[in-house]
């Protein structure tokens, strides 16, 4: 409380120093070619610059042509959920934009401990205005962040739902720091998260490893999703340590969520 009358309810502003950083690879450099990242280099630092390349690479090698081919109307709206301090945000808008083109899209992260306080009096959600204010002029995709449980959005509120690393087991999401009634309902969380999607829209996860993979897309399929694609990834320019799964899933018309998908979910 004395924090927050201090620093305000974003705790102490973030900034960094940009730098017209260049990726030390040519898969990055490609990237950043490709979806034009140069206009952002006077907003990112080269941490901005690893992280939106991390999820960009994920998003680029991994999900389309289905994302291309899901619902898409001309003003679309798309849901990252457990989206932390968002500071991939930038990468994820350079590949919206060209997976979604001509549409006009209205991007919203939305963080269950977007209020919890970090090193230097920050917090997630300062960090997160700073990255989505770093999109506007640069790109079409307005991009907002909520401080909340996911459980408050509507269902069916969006075309895009995605979501890079959803818990699946309790352990982690404990150490992560989730309470221990939010931890032990990983399974639930994750399917009212893919329930957020309208019907034929389109819902891209990504798992670090099999068994987060593995327990996530029983969970999913138990559901009643459907999968449209999925690609294990290896030497990606994201930094989790493990092979990353990136799939693509779709909610038909008459895919209401079921209670089973529970009972696929296990603590580690
Ligand atoms: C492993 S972290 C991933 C963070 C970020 N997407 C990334 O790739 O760096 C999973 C995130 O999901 C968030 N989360 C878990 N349950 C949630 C809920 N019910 N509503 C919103 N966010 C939630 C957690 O707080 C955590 O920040």
């Amino acid at each position: 409380m004395i924090l927050q009358s201090i620093f305000g309810p974003d705790g102490r502003r973030y900034s960094e120093r940009p730098a017209a950083w260049v990726p030390p690879t040519e898969r990055g450099r490609e990237l950043a070619l490709r979806y034009g990242l140069a206009r952002f280099a006077d907003a990112w630092a080269p941490r901005t610059w690893e992280a939106s390349l991390g999820v960009l690479d994920l998003l680029d090698a991994g999900a389309p042509p289905s994302a291309a081919s899901c619902a898409a109307p001309p003003r679309m709206r798309a849901l990252d959920l457990g989206a932390w301090s968002w500071r991939y945000v930038g990468g994820l808008a350079a590949w919206i934009e060209r997976a979604y083109p001509g549409r006009e899209v209205e991007l919203t992260g939305v963080e269950l401990l977007g209020n919890r306080w970090l090193a230097g009096f920050t917090r997630p959600r300062g960090l997160a205005a700073h990255f989505a204010r770093a999109l506007e002029g640069r790109s079409p995709v307005a991009a907002r962040y909520l401080t909340g449980d996911l459980r408050s959005q509507p269902a069916s509120a969006a075309e895009l739902v995605t979501w890079f690393f959803p818990f699946t087991h309790e352990s982690v999401a404990r150490a992560w720091g989730l309470s221990a009634a939010e931890a032990a309902r990983t399974a639930e969380t994750l399917v009212q998260g893919w329930s957020l999607l309208r019907p034929g829209g389109c819902f891209v996860m990504a798992n670090q490893g099999g068994e987060e993979w593995e327990t996530a897309a029983a969970a999913l399929e138990a559901a009643g999703a459907k999968l449209l694609s999925e690609r294990a990834l290896e030497g990606s320019l994201h930094p989790a340590p493990y092979t990353i799964r990136l799939s693509a899933w779709t909610r038909e018309a008459s895919g209401a969520p079921t209670s089973s998908a529970s009972s696929k979910m296990s603590p580690r």
